[in-house]
């Protein structure tokens, strides 16, 4: 039988030391949630299969070519076999919970972050995963708790500026648009389809498909021959009514406001169907190659009545958390490397259960503690040490006895006697 098994293409292990940059990027945004008045949510990773074909859209590449999908078979009478999916994004998830759960029965804006692994079936490289992980954020409620308010998604963008500004991370885009409200949507694609019925025949059998089932789709086209093409098409800026031009307009101020710089793109659909008004992605100048957008998001005022549920308007985001590590690596940011506080050496086996007891008091003191073992030769022990701590302690027979230690200091070289009530504040001194 074959042995060399390996993570499945598309996933992969995160090992120390990377993973103390993962932990530092998401104490850095647990931090910042916190501050802006976010609470976790937490939603289960496969969900009905119904939810992101309604939510997400039957016709978005996500739904139809990248989804792990699968038969959940009955276990029982009273069950039911059931289409299951691995969640792809979170946002239908958050939502979901939101109406089951009532939480627009509160009253009270919610402010949800999440962070977790989402699955795609894409193909792999740089930035671009399988098995991926997102930070994201999610702000929703019923119109009357202020849900619907430009100044949400200036907060939710201002919040992300802040983000980014405390990770170290400054050479990013900012790029802005209005998809218009679910009246302006009808207007615009019908335009989108008149205008696609001449040029149709020129462009890709995806959207040759997309221009009858859904003409906004066709402008998340990546096919290069097609670009040309879309070039010339209608674009939603022109279609916005009044009150979304007004929203939008609003947003912008409030950005202007802040100090929060950003440009127009009135090509930013988003890949997703559920994207109203505002939609917006941070892009990387550096570090990411072509998988340069960073995070993305936007207002999604019809997605909880399109999943069953009561008005509730809503704006979010989602960061590529693999993609920000990577950013963090190129800027050589590095989890400041922390070195254990003592690395305790048995001399012989006799001294191990003393070593055991020894690590045991200092880490309840809060000491940071590595011990090796009595049968490793003191050279080995050195070795050992020096590579994991920043000191070293000594129980030999003797040392177990009288209990007076011997600890080294690796970067003086220093090497003192100290009595074990000593110990704990030798070790806290630098
Ligand atoms: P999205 O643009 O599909 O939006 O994904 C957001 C971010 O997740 C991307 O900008 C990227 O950084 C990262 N990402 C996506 N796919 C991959 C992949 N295969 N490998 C690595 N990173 C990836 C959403 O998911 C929406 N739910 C965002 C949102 C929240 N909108 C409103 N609320």
């Amino acid at each position: 039988m074959a042995t060399n098994l390996k993570a499945v293409r598309g996933t992969r292990d995160l090992l120390p030391p990377e993973t103390d940059l993962w932990q530092k990027a998401e104490a850095t945004a647990r931090s910042v949630f916190a501050r802006y008045g976010f609470g976790e949510i937490r939603t289960p990773i496969m969900e009905d299969t119904q939810l992101f074909a309604r939510g997400v859209g039957e016709e978005t590449d996500i739904v139809s070519k990248e989804m792990y999908t699968w038969e959940d078979r009955a276990r029982a009478q009273s069950e039911k076999a059931q289409s299951l999916t691995l969640r792809p994004e979170n946002t239908a998830g958050v939502v979901r919970a939101y109406i089951e759960h009532k939480l627009g029965e509160t009253g009270q804006l919610q402010k949800l972050f999440y962070i977790g692994p989402q699955f795609r079936r894409e193909r792999p490289q740089k930035g671009r995963y399988r098995q991926f992980y997102q930070i994201g954020a999610e702000v929703i409620g019923a119109p009357s708790s202020g849900s619907e308010s430009p100044l949400r998604d200036a907060e939710v963008l201002e919040m992300l500026a802040t983000l980014l500004n405390e990770l170290g991370i400054t050479d990013w885009t900012l790029q802005l648009n209005s998809v218009g409200s679910s009246s302006d949507r009808p207007r615009y694609v019908e335009a989108l389809k008149a205008a696609l019925q001449p040029v149709k025949a020129q462009l890709c059998a995806d959207c040759q498909r997309r221009a009858e089932t859904n003409p906004l789709r066709v402008l998340d086209c990546k096919v290069p021959e097609d670009q040309p093409i879309i070039a010339t098409l209608p674009q939603i800026a022109d279609y916005l009514d009044t009150e979304s031009k007004a929203h939008f307009a609003a947003v912008l101020a409030a950005l202007d406001a802040c100090g929060v710089k950003y440009t127009l793109n009135p090509r930013l659909v988003r890949g997703l169907d559920y994207y109203t008004r505002t939609t917006f992605e941070f892009l990387m100048e550096t570090g990411l190659g072509t998988q340069n957008a960073l995070l993305g998001g936007g207002r999604y005022d019809g997605l909880s009545e399109m999943l069953g549920g009561p008005k509730a308007p809503g704006i979010g985001f989602a960061m590529g958390e693999d993609r920000l590590v990577l950013t963090l690596q190129a800027l050589n940011a590095e989890a400041a490397a922390q070195k254990l506080d003592a690395y305790i050496a048995p001399m012989g086996e006799a001294q191990n259960p003393y070593a055991l007891a020894l690590a045991k008091e200092l880490r309840t003191a809060g000491l940071r503690v590595d011990m090796g073992d009595g049968s490793f030769r003191l050279k080995k022990s050195f070795e050992a040490a020096d590579k994991v701590a920043r000191r070293i302690v000594i129980v030999g027979e003797d040392e177990a006895s009288t209990g007076v230690l011997t600890v080294k200091t690796f970067a003086s070289g220093e090497q003192t006697k100290v009595t074990r009530a000593e110990l704990i504040s030798t070790l806290k001194s630098l």
